[in-house]
């Protein structure tokens, strides 16, 4: 454009020249700071998946090398690791608030209503910083420690992968109030199911997807026992057979798998046990019950895995883009469990 103008210019008036040059120069000045506000509006919010190319090579391999580790020695650790990223993420953003033990000056989100008693992981998380620290001192935080060791527990447990963006910091404060209002209890319904994830900017799919996190792990007897006693939407025999270890009162830490036919694989039975009417919590039931608005998806990803894996991994990255801190906000822990 510019070269078209020039030309016209030296084939008409010299003094056009003159013109012609301010303009350039107007061009350059604008592009020149386009260019300086793409990087640092880039470099400012933004995750990114080579955030540690150069920081911290190893970061990655580190951090899958110990998640499949501790899933060989233990298999429902891989599960207990994704939760963890969830808890994280949906309280204040994933800025790694869950880790925190109690102080004096703050209560930690540990023995929040959805997290006492449940939450676990928090040695391997402890071991994997510690091995980052070795090869990196002070540079991998704890908010994607955590968004890396979900997304290798479902890789290796056979489920799909994704480019984990990175260049999260670590909070300096937990909230236990936000833990218990912001995470979903297992009693909700559809309704304040799509209104929990629609205030953490999640849609109706993310959260169908993400719900699909319960083909593997475990779920205590208090979370599911007003389903198996009470409820009508809940196959007969699939409930009968529950109260066996879930009684009607006692035993609230008895342990029963989310997903009755795998649950150390990652695949799309969680919903194809949704269409039987075997879902084990109520708000798992809830998303599919003849006439609910999930019913759709819950039906296109128990008939096609692809669907299902491609927009779980899509829904992953969309949560753990939930309020990062980046830039020179929070900081990076050295241990996982304290401020610096
Ligand atoms: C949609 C709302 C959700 C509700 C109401 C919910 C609720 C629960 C409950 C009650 C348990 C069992 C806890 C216990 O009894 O100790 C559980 C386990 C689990 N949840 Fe969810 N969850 C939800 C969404 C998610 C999401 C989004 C993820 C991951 C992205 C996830 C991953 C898991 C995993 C992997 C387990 C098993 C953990 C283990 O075995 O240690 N959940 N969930
Ligand atoms: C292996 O898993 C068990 C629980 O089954 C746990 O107590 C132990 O600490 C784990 N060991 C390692 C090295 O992770
Ligand atoms: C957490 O669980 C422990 C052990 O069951 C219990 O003693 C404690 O009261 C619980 N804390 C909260 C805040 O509910
Ligand atoms: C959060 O829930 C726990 C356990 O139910 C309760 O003991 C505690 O008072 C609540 N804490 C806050 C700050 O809301
Ligand atoms: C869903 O649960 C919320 C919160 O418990 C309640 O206020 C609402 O009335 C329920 N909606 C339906 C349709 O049951
Ligand atoms: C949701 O998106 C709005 C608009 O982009 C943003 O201001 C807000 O912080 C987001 N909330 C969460 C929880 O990510
Ligand atoms: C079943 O519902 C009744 C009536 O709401 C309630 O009193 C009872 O505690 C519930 N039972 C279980 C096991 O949740
Ligand atoms: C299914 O969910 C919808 C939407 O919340 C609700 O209106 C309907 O009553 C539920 N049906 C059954 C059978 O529970
Ligand atoms: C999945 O959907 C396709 C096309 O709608 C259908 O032909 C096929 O039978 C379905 N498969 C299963 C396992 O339901």
């Amino acid at each position: 454009m510019q070269c078209l103008l020039y030309i016209i210019c030296l084939l008409r008036l010299a003094y056009c020249k003159r013109e012609v040059f301010n303009m350039a120069s107007n061009y350059s000045l604008l592009l020149l700071f386009l260019v300086f506000a793409g990087t640092f509006l880039e470099t400012k919010g933004k995750l990114t998946p080579k955030f540690y190319s150069s920081k911290c090579p190893k970061a990655l391999s580190i951090v899958q090398e110990e998640v499949v580790a501790a899933i060989k020695n233990e298999t429902r650790i891989g599960a207990s690791l994704l939760r963890l990223h969830f808890h994280d993420c949906f309280v204040n953003g994933c800025d790694a608030s869950v880790l925190l033990d109690d102080t004096s000056s703050f209560v930690g989100e540990k023995t929040a209503a959805p997290n006492n008693n449940s939450i676990r992981g928090f040695e391997v998380v402890d071991h994997i910083k510690a091995k980052l620290e070795k090869a990196c001192p002070g540079v991998v935080s704890c908010a994607d420690l955590l968004a890396l060791a979900a997304r290798d527990s479902v890789v290796y447990l056979g489920g799909p992968s994704w480019k984990v963006r990175l260049g999260r910091r670590d909070s300096t404060t937990a909230s236990r109030s936000a833990a218990n209002t912001s995470i979903p209890p297992p009693t909700s319904n559809i309704s304040s199911l799509i209104s929990n994830f629609a205030a953490q900017n999640l849609s109706l799919r993310d959260l169908v997807a993400l719900s699909g996190s319960h083909t593997i792990g475990l779920a205590r007897c208090t979370s599911f026992r007003s389903r198996i006693y009470n409820e009508s939407t809940i196959d007969a025999a699939f409930a009968k057979s529950l109260q066996g270890s879930c009684p009607l009162s006692g035993n609230d830490d008895n342990l029963a798998n989310l997903d009755l036919q795998t649950p150390t694989h990652f695949d799309n039975l969680y919903y194809k046990n949704l269409l039987k009417v075997k879902g084990l919590l109520h708000s798992d039931q809830e998303l599919f019950n003849g006439t609910s608005s999930a019913d759709k998806l819950v039906k296109i990803y128990a008939n096609n895995t692809f669907a299902f894996f491609k927009h779980f991994a899509k829904a992953m990255i969309n949560m753990g883009n939930i309020e990062p801190l980046t830039g020179s906000q929070g900081e990076i822990r050295t241990n996982c469990r304290k401020v610096n």
